[in-house]
């Protein structure tokens, strides 16, 4: 057997978990539902979940992945059998539609960039909304990014793990990471930031609600990419020698860094221009062309920031794609390049309703109000990766927590000082805060 394709080097590995991490979710997403859920509190309760049920299933997940050197699938197949492989099925589906719609958005970050070189978000705050609204509610514009997206994917997927992903990552998660700062600079001296400040970090947790609880562990699911098996494919490509929980803390720590960078970038901008917090998904594109207009450079900022944006969501997409070619290829035996390309176009098609679902479709409901897109992420960010990620801390926790014992030794090759605590949390608290959180919110 040749072996199998390994990261280049530790940092390698957490960079590129982390980038599959920040994406969209951090970005997008996190600002809108922060706003949505009323500030400081969500944001409070949010990392209380990161760092306690989304860091333990994290390394639960690539503890899996490192212990089988497998795809989802065949890593439950490998470590127990039975009915356990049906988790990584599961998982192998969601990625799928996590992905469809994922390109969707994506696409309008592609969008954006030319939007900005052509001065089409030069207009006044006002516009901005009309501009975004126009534009996602069209039939072919954001079909044809959508397309030109999942295209990068299947392109850099055919690149390889080593090649593709990680060459990516090392350069460009930081530069993210710098401009993030450098626009923060911006937003949060404009006349009025303050108040979005205290919003975004003041605790109000007479705002706290069931909703609050199940809108912050879907986002902390989602934004660190776990509960589907994206985090034991990635593990499973990770030598012997490195540290797990290490990795695991690097990659939600930098991931939620980056939330709250965005947080404090679109949350101030929204109260200066006088938006709505709790407007939902046009948030960022609608408030962060705004921005730009208020800047020295602006159109230099802004299509770096698309241009930075819409690779973080290239290489968290790849991650989404992964685990579905690793499947086809280590258990059927399948071409990967042939799958890659396959499943780009199938992918692609499933994400042509959820982009008419804002604009000639959005009177087709699919669960109780809501229209395909948000139906679907509702079906995978609130129901199956949850579900994964009950299942995958029983898993460990219950079935296979001996061997993960050794799995996650330290550097010294001592065993992890926080291994009971950390099996604790997959055998008790993990599964039923979940289930808990999961029940109530359906
Ligand atoms: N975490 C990514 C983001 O925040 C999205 C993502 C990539 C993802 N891979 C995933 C979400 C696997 C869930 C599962 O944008």
């Amino acid at each position: 057997m040749i072996a199998r394709e390994q990261w280049g080097s530790r940092l390698g590995f957490i960079l590129a978990a982390a980038g599959s991490a920040v994406g969209l979710g951090n970005i997008w997403k996190f600002p809108y539902m922060t706003g949505q859920n009323g500030g400081g509190a969500f944001l409070v309760i949010y990392l209380a979940l990161v760092f306690t049920i989304g860091i333990s299933v994290m390394l639960a997940e690539f503890a899996i992945g490192r212990a089988a050197e497998r795809n989802p699938v065949g890593a439950f197949a490998k470590l127990k059998g039975g009915i356990w492989p049906v988790v990584g099925f599961a998982g192998i589906l969601c990625g799928f539609i996590i992905l469809s719609f994922y390109s969707v958005v994506a696409g309008w970050t592609i969008a954006y960039i030319f939007k900005m070189m052509g001065g089409a978000l030069a207009g006044s705050a006002d516009d901005l909304g009309g501009v975004f609204g126009s534009f996602i509610a069209s039939p072919v514009e954001p079909i044809l990014y959508h397309a030109l997206f999942m295209a990068l994917v299947v392109a850099v997927v055919l690149g390889g793990v080593h090649g593709g992903i990680e060459r990516a990552c090392k350069v460009l998660m930081p530069l993210l990471f710098v401009l993030l700062i450098v626009l923060i600079g911006r937003a949060i001296t404009l006349p009025g930031a303050g108040e979005g400040i205290v919003f975004f970090l003041q605790p109000d947790f007479s705002k706290v609600t069931a909703d609050t609880f199940n809108g912050a562990l879907s986002q902390a699911f989602f934004s660190l990419s776990i509960g589907m098996g994206a985090m034991i494919t990635y593990g499973s490509y990770l030598n012997k020698k490195e540290n797990l929980a290490t990795s695991a803390m690097w990659v939600s720590g930098l991931d939620s860094s980056v939330a709250i960078l965005a947080g404090l970038l679109i949350l101030p901008a929204v109260f200066a221009f006088g938006f709505d917090p709790a407007a939902g998904p046009g948030l960022t594109f609608i408030t962060l062309p705004a921005v730009f207009a208020q800047m020295p450079g602006g159109v230099f900022f802004g299509v770096l920031f698309f241009v930075l944006l819409a690779v973080a969501a290239l290489t968290s997409a790849v991650s989404l794609m992964q685990p579905i070619v690793s499947y086809f290829a280590d258990e059927r035996g399948w071409n990967s390049k042939t799958t890659t390309v396959i499943f780009g176009g199938v992918i692609f098609l499933l994400g042509i309703p959820s982009s008419l679902s804002l604009g000639v479709w959005s009177d087709v409901h699919f669960i109780a109000d809501k229209g395909f897109l948000d139906s679907m992420d509702y079906i995978t960010s609130n129901v199956l990766m949850p579900l994964g990620g009950i299942l995958i801390s029983v898993f460990v926790g219950w079935v296979v927590a001996d061997k993960m014992k050794e799995e996650t030794h330290n550097d010294e090759g001592q065993s992890f000082g926080l291994y009971a605590p950390w099996v604790f949390i997959c055998r008790f608290v993990a599964p039923v805060a979940i289930a808990w959180i999961l029940i109530s919110g359906l």
